[in-house]
């Protein structure tokens, strides 16, 4: 049941190219059209938002942040990300011209459903990106776009993760069609540019045995740190996230920005730092990036970038290269992930933990 592998966790990482190939399914552009299918909402409605909210727990709200990322750069509607369990408490402004968007994996993550129920009590529509097919919180909603990840057995979510991105951007590319913010073209080539990213992943996944001599070799690390930009930003929360779960260990994500303003004064001599390498690009994310590592390694850390193909800028700065494909900032979260996950599954394992069932954890939460 396990295809192989020692853990659910392992064989579902593993998974993640056909997980992402399944999300993409039928959506192909027919006529230059995106269809979704399961979208009961209608274009009028989808033009008249002019807010969206989006709310979640855990990995699902680092796939949200990333999806602002997305929704804001193609459609120009401001996007808020909120945490499920914050949400009802601040009195948010809603109306019927505000979309929420619940990102939920099991689909009954109680905070989450507590969150739609309040929105659509102030009118608002809700739309769910959900794996499980009948669970409560698309019930509940307006619309659902269904992530086809199939089951998640591993407590931690990591194909899940990925399939939650790839709804993400459909929906973004989708709204962009519908707003007109976007033209036909654009809108094919991000499909082009998404249906590539199956073959991308498993690349990813072909240097997983260098992945776990490294991991291997920090077993007895107290801390890690991840740093990352943009649409790395998530990726590196994430992936501090999954080492928490299954490490157990001190783990943060920062915005590589924001080092200067505190968070530097944690590294000291031999401190792991895993850093999310932006594309080089036109804009200055890349070279902003390498002198947070540059800043970070001056102080004694052992910088761990992930970095595209071909990037030689980082070699100075880097005692450990992982190299990620060439891809779009905005899709780079897709394969930029995954390492971590195999970083923190086989230093978990290394570490004598239980990765499927880590300790105190469940995997839906179904309590408030
Ligand atoms: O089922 P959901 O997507 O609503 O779950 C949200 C979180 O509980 C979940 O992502 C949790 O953080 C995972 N253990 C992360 O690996």
């Amino acid at each position: 049941e396990k295809d192989g592998h020692d853990w659910f966790m392992r064989k579902e990482i593993f998974e993640q190219p056909r997980a992402v190939a399944d999300s993409l399914l039928g959506r192909h552009t027919r006529g230059g059209q995106l269809q979704l299918d399961e979208m009961r909402l209608s274009d009028q409605e989808l033009r008249d938002i002019d807010k969206i909210i989006i709310i979640a727990a855990g990995t699902s709200f680092y796939a949200g942040m990333v999806a602002k990322y997305a929704i804001e750069h193609w459609c120009r509607v401001p996007v808020e990300v909120e945490l499920s369990s914050e949400f009802r408490y601040r009195d948010p402004i809603l109306d019927y011209s505000t979309l929420v968007v619940a990102i939920s994996q099991s689909g009954e993550t109680a905070d989450t459903l507590q969150a739609i129920r309040h929105a659509r009590l102030q009118r608002s529509k809700v739309l769910a990106i959900c794996n499980t097919n009948g669970s409560t919180i698309p019930r509940e909603s307006d619309a659902v776009i269904y992530t086809h990840a199939g089951p998640e057995i591993g407590v931690a979510s990591t194909k899940g993760f990925l399939t939650q991105l790839v709804a993400c951007y459909l929906l973004a590319l989708y709204l962009a069609q519908v707003k007109g913010t976007r033209y036909g073209d654009e809108i094919a080539l991000v499909m082009e540019q998404l249906e590539a990213m199956p073959a991308h992943i498993s690349s990813v996944l072909d240097a997983a045995p260098e992945i776990y001599d490294l991991a291997r070799e920090h077993v007895g690390t107290r801390s890690v740190l991840y740093l990352g930009r943009h649409a790395g930003y998530p990726v590196a929360l994430e992936g501090a996230l999954k080492l928490k779960e299954l490490a157990y260990l001190h783990a943060e994500g920062f915005a590589a920005g924001e080092l200067k303003h505190g968070p530097i004064a944690l590294v000291e001599e031999g401190l792991p730092v895993l850093c999310v390498v932006p594309p080089r690009g036109r804009d200055q994310l890349h070279d902003k990036m390498i002198s947070g590592i540059q800043e970070v390694r001056a102080r004694g850390a052992y910088t761990i970038c992930l970095a595209e193909e071909g990037d030689e800028a980082i070699t100075p700065y880097a005692d450990h290269v992982i190299r990620l494909p060439r891809v779009p900032v905005l899709l780079q979260p897709l394969v930029a992930v995954v390492p971590l996950q195999l970083f923190a599954c086989e230093l978990a394992t290394a570490m004598g933990h239980d990765v499927d069932q880590p300790r105190n954890l469940a995997k839906s939460v179904t309590v408030e």
